[in-house]
């Protein structure tokens, strides 16, 4: 493709070539930017956002591109960087995570590649050898023990295998999973002292296609429950509706049952619908209900709430979704999972909102008390902002906005990384 810049968008492009998705060409490197509002003085830190971005401007589909970073650095009041990096030669494209004092892009194919604190690529990362393959795009960091909990899948026996790293980052678990085969499981949940894998219908096909994926009907849906500190022996599988999942909510424990909040679909390419599943660890029966029929995906949580019981979720509305996974406008709802309600912020037409991150105010670990941050970008190919909302003030007008000098495509996963974490 010659040009993909949003700014020549044709209507023959596919949907993440064009508009708000299409990549950009060059890295960057941009100093002190336009803040409209106060960014709060204890607001210390960067965010970070992961996403594909073909070298070449083209890509046969939206995951399969090198990844690249685009990073905002938030320090006394003031936005003092913009930085966009490619990850260097690969495809570490989906989301980004610290612990331990490193920073690592995600992929779900591939093991993490650790970048600087100015996005600039280090290198693969196996944790000192531990880790024998590719790792999860979504692991998790509880936040009672600091310890990073993942999963790694292959083709071949053991098709998955499940890791529990400490608060310093070196693995002392690692469990391979007995599962029939390698299935699509692009995330997970941890409780308190559970950690539940989705082994589910969507299984691996044509690798040379766009989306190499297949819906089995002979495939049992089955959801895996096991200790945090588990072997293969420990798992009980519990039979669910077939069905996929995209993102976790978040889990937790309720009693003897186990409740999972996911973005879940009946089947492969269709919208999706928050739903809650309940484990029972007595009866070792699975229930399921619908939280919202609307398409929710992106969701996060409270960082303090990770494995606990949370109230409140952010999550990125996907609407006009398409058969070829596109969509074209996007909304940023808060849910209160008590009430049901869906508080949206406007951010007026033509605005696509990406992922939420949750700030927490230092100090303190009350879900309301936080800021959202998240990049708001423009369907009409417009540079991009990053906006800060006060999470107890979801539809309320920004805390801030810094204003990007360029246009950052709409993308995958981003985190907030405080500097009292680092
Ligand atoms: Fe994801």
């Amino acid at each position: 493709m010659e040009n993909a810049d949003a700014t020549t968008t044709t209507g023959s492009s596919p949907f993440h070539l064009a508009g708000a998705f299409a990549p950009v060409r060059e890295e960057r490197t941009d100093l002190d930017l336009e803040v409209l509002g106060e960014i709060p003085a204890d607001l210390r830190g960067t965010y970070v956002r992961n996403g594909p971005n073909p070298r070449s401007g083209w890509s046969p589909a939206w995951f399969a591109a090198e990844g690249m970073l685009h990073g905002v650095r938030l320090e006394d009041g003031r936005a003092r960087w913009y930085r966009n990096r490619w990850i260097a030669g690969t495809y570490a494209n989906t989301s980004v995570i610290r612990h331990a004092g490193r920073m690592l892009a995600l992929v779900e194919a591939m093991p993490p590649v650790e970048v600087t604190g100015d996005l600039e690529t280090v290198g693969t990362y196996d944790f000192g050898g531990a880790l024998g393959g590719p790792m999860t795009a979504h692991p998790k960091i509880c936040p009672r023990t600091g310890e990073l909990l993942f999963f790694s899948q292959g083709h071949s026996r053991p098709h998955l295998t499940y890791y529990r790293a400490d608060a310093a980052g070196r693995v002392v678990h690692r469990a391979p999973i007995d599962v029939p085969a390698m299935t699509f499981m692009h995330d997970f949940a941890i409780t308190e002292r559970y950690v539940l894998f989705y082994v589910l219908p969507v299984l691996f096909g044509d690798a040379r296609s766009a989306v190499p994926l297949r819906w089995d009907d002979d495939f049992p849906a089955r959801i895996g429950v096991l200790p945090r500190d588990g072997g293969n022996e420990d798992v009980r599988w519990f039979d669910v509706a077939p069905c996929t999942i995209s993102h976790t909510v978040n889990a937790f424990e309720d009693g003897n049952a186990i409740v999972l909040d996911a973005v879940r679909a009946p089947r492969i390419m269709a919208p999706h619908a928050l739903h809650r599943l309940t484990f029972d660890l007595a009866s070792g029966r699975a229930a399921e209900s619908e939280l919202d029929p609307r398409f929710l995906d992106f969701p996060r949580v409270h960082p303090a709430v990770v494995g606990a019981r949370h109230r409140r979720a952010y999550t990125t509305e996907l609407c006009d979704f398409r058969p070829d996974g596109g969509f074209s406008r996007t909304i940023a709802r808060r849910l209160d999972l008590e009430t049901g309600a869906a508080i949206a912020h406007d951010f007026g037409d033509g605005a696509m909102p990406g992922e939420c991150a949750v700030a927490p105010r230092p100090g303190s670990a009350a879900e309301d008390d936080a800021w959202v941050i998240l990049f708001v970008h423009r369907r009409d190919g417009a540079a991009t902002e990053l906006v800060i909302l006060d999470a107890a003030r979801f539809a309320s007008p920004p805390v801030a906005r810094a204003r990007l000098p360029c246009r950052v495509p709409f993308g995958l996963h981003g985190e907030w990384l405080p500097d009292a974490e680092a």
